[in-house]
């Protein structure tokens, strides 16, 4: 069995201590849920052993041009096949719009605010839908085909979101690009996909920082020299700063859009065409595009925006994901506006100017839905408390965490102080494979516990699995692996589907493993006890060890360097870099930042970097990162047996200088 680290068992003990483990109150939600209790387990069995049914029926709640006769014909063996509702046809920008634009026109679909005071827009349907219509005559009018690829490198204001709607429309999939990346990241991933049209913004703000979007794109586009698939660069003025403009290749979003008409046949899309791409990392360098379909994907964002947040027409739904997260996919777009609900877009910062800033949204808007991060409620409750106590929050009637185990601590914090006590709080487990929430405390039907991630979601086959494959009944611990698919499972990774049967498959074979180590207790509530690979969390952002080790293996003054990740008590998990120079005397450690900065981003830049001789290996030369991982967080007990290093002196050494640097 592998070493698992049990970050949430200690937690968990916590909670016992303080004969807390279940929060009662949190379970009942103002107004009273939509789905009861005895409801929701229902479904639970109904998935369980009528899936055909339970998902056709589910689909029902998407408008489909041709609706669909078979639900899935996944399967996970072999060349792996992750096909649901294949011989339905619909678009996903109708359903995010049109159907609402029947039905509600004038309802706000939309409230956006940024991050200097004054700035609001409220987009009803029939206005996103409009402006959503002219970029999508732009994107046809520029030669966007069906199937094409479309890079969209926006900060969060509307436009981000009215492109991935418009890209949908023509049947362009969707590249959504963090604005944290480096040009030579952007370049990765713009080769990959070939896209062929670029949105991006003149310059993004970031509190009191400028990020030059613009630029930085024509840098990216540079690198990618003759691969560069890009004929066209779309500038949305968020700031309003001079550009260059290259003639010929690079178009002013205002101006293209009022050419056109607010009107725009949707493509007919098949279930099975790709609605989008997402970049995330994993245990190798190269990041994995995920290709996530149209009707599986969109099923599930509709299914679980509604039954995991209790969704009520009435709803001001705010999660404050990026869009370039699969969180912001879901959340922020799909799910919320395929169930025709209002949704707030902030673009500022929690503490900038000052803290407090989000607390007013709430307020200002009357947020009743208020989904982030632990990272997030981490940093608030830093705080001074009078912060939080001096705002109102009471349109709030949910609470959700994702992105990492969020600590009874915060939990509690949470539902006291953000809650007032009386909303319920549901963390959510899921992953960008995923498509949306997989594990959770369902508001309203699931008794939450603290720092569980709860239970798998109906249709959600959650399964424990020890290192030899076998799984785990009962109580237990082991790798938490999927044992049949759901609609909102991603079907491929871009250009490589043999890399996604590897990635995903063989580990377990028959089952999609997640990469995450899991206990369950005996009542079937699970607790996720993070990466069992080399994929490190920091504040909710998932960096691959590979691919920052890639980054400075690119400066040619370093051997070899090993990255892992430690616990932090803000970011949850801090990354923290052993590096090997070729002459340490000369060597200057601020040259690993400038590599990663480079190589892949500054939002990756490690915490800590430690200038070392050499790396623990094995006598066969496999780093042993174990021994990293414990010496970086001082926690130098049950190092284990030694003698099977090839260098078993080197130990000693590491110990001295992660303590010398303390
Ligand atoms: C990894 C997925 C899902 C959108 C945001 C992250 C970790 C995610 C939780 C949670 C404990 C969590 C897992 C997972 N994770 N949510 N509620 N409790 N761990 O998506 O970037 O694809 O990362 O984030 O380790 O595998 P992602």
């Amino acid at each position: 069995m592998k070493p698992f680290r049990l970050r949430t068992l200690g937690l968990e003990r916590q909670n016992k201590k303080k004969g807390r483990e279940n929060v009662s109150d949190a379970f009942v939600t103002p107004g009273g849920a939509t789905l009861s209790a005895g409801q929701y387990d229902g479904m639970v069995r109904e998935a369980h052993t009528n899936p055909e049914v339970f998902w056709l029926q589910q689909a029902r709640r998407l408008t489909w041009q041709t609706p669909p006769t078979q639900a899935s014909r996944s399967d996970f063996t072999q060349d792996v096949r992750i096909e649901w509702y294949a011989d339905g046809f619909l678009n996903a920008s109708e359903n995010c719009l049109d159907r609402h634009v029947r039905t509600q026109p004038e309802k706000t679909a939309l409230i956006w605010e940024g991050q200097e005071a004054g700035q609001r827009e409220v987009l009803s349907y029939r206005h996103l839908y409009e402006r959503v219509c002219r970029l999508a005559n732009v994107l046809r009018r520029l030669g966007v085909k069906k199937g094409d690829c479309v890079a969209i490198h926006l900060p969060m204001v509307a436009e981000g979101i009215i492109a991935m709607l418009a890209c949908a429309r023509v049947g362009a999939v969707h590249v959504v690009l963090f604005g944290g990346f480096s040009a030579e990241g952007l370049a990765e991933r713009l080769t990959d996909s070939a896209a062929v049209v670029v949105l991006t913004a003149d310059v993004a703000r970031r509190g009191g920082k400028r990020i030059p979007s613009k630029t930085t794109m024509d840098e990216a586009i540079a690198r990618c020299g003759a691969a560069s698939a890009v004929r066209h660069v779309l500038v949305v003025p968020v700031t309003g700063a001079d550009v260059p403009m290259q003639p010929g290749r690079d178009l002013r979003y205002a101006e293209e859009v009022a050419k056109e008409a607010a009107d725009c046949p949707a493509e007919r899309m098949n279930a099975l065409d790709p609605l989008f791409l997402l970049y995330t990392s994993g245990s190798t360098g190269r990041p994995k595009g995920l290709v996530h379909g149209t009707g599986g994907y969109l099923t599930w964002a509709a299914f679980t925006h509604a039954v995991v947040f209790d969704y009520k027409p009435d709803d001001i739904f705010w999660c404050t994901a990026d869009v370039s997260w699969i969180t912001g996919h879901t959340y922020v777009v799909y799910g919320p506006l395929a169930n025709g609900a209002t949704i707030m877009v902030y673009e500022g910062l929690p503490s900038w100017p000052e803290p407090g800033q989000w607390w007013d949204v709430i307020d200002r808007n009357g947020v009743t839905v208020f989904y982030t991060s632990p990272t997030v409620v981490r940093a608030a409750m830093r705080e001074d408390e009078a912060v939080v106590r001096s705002r109102s929050l009471k349109s709030l009637r949910i609470l959700g965490t994702v992105g990492e185990p969020i600590s009874p601590e915060a939990w509690h914090w949470f539902h006291d102080e953000v809650g007032k006590g009386h909303c319920a709080v549901v963390d959510t487990w899921w992953q960008t494979e995923t498509g949306g929430v997989m594990i959770t405390a369902a508001a309203g039907c699931v008794v939450p516990r603290p720092g569980a991630a709860a239970r798998p979601l109906p249709g959600v086959e959650a399964v424990l699995l020890d290192t030899q494959g076998k799984e785990v009944a009962g109580a237990g611990e082991g790798l938490l692996c999927m044992a049949q698919s759901w609609p909102g499972q991603a079907m491929s990774i871009w250009g490589d589907h043999d890399r996604f049967r590897q990635t995903y498959f063989t580990t377990c074979p028959g089952h999609y493993f997640t990469g995450d180590g899991a206990r369950r207790e005996e009542d079937g509530y699970y607790w996720i006890t993070g990466r069992v690979d080399d994929v490190v969390n920091v504040s909710g952002h998932r960096i691959g060890t590979a691919e920052i080790e890639d980054a400075i293996a690119t400066d040619h003054e370093v051997v070899e360097s090993a990255a892992v990740g430690i616990p932090h008590d803000l970011k949850g998990q801090g990354l923290v870099v052993f590096v090997v120079p070729r002459e340490q005397d000369v060597f200057h450690p601020s040259a690993v930042n400038t590599a990663v900065a480079a190589g892949v981003g500054r939002y990756a830049v490690p915490e800590k970097i430690y200038v070392v001789r050499d790396l623990p290996k094995t006598r066969s030369g496999k780093i042993v990162r174990r021994l990293l991982r414990k010496i970086a967080s001082h926690d130098l007990e049950g190092l284990g047996d030694l003698s099977t290093l090839a260098d078993p002196d080197i130990v000693g050494e590491l110990i001295a200088t992660v303590k010398a640097q303390e």
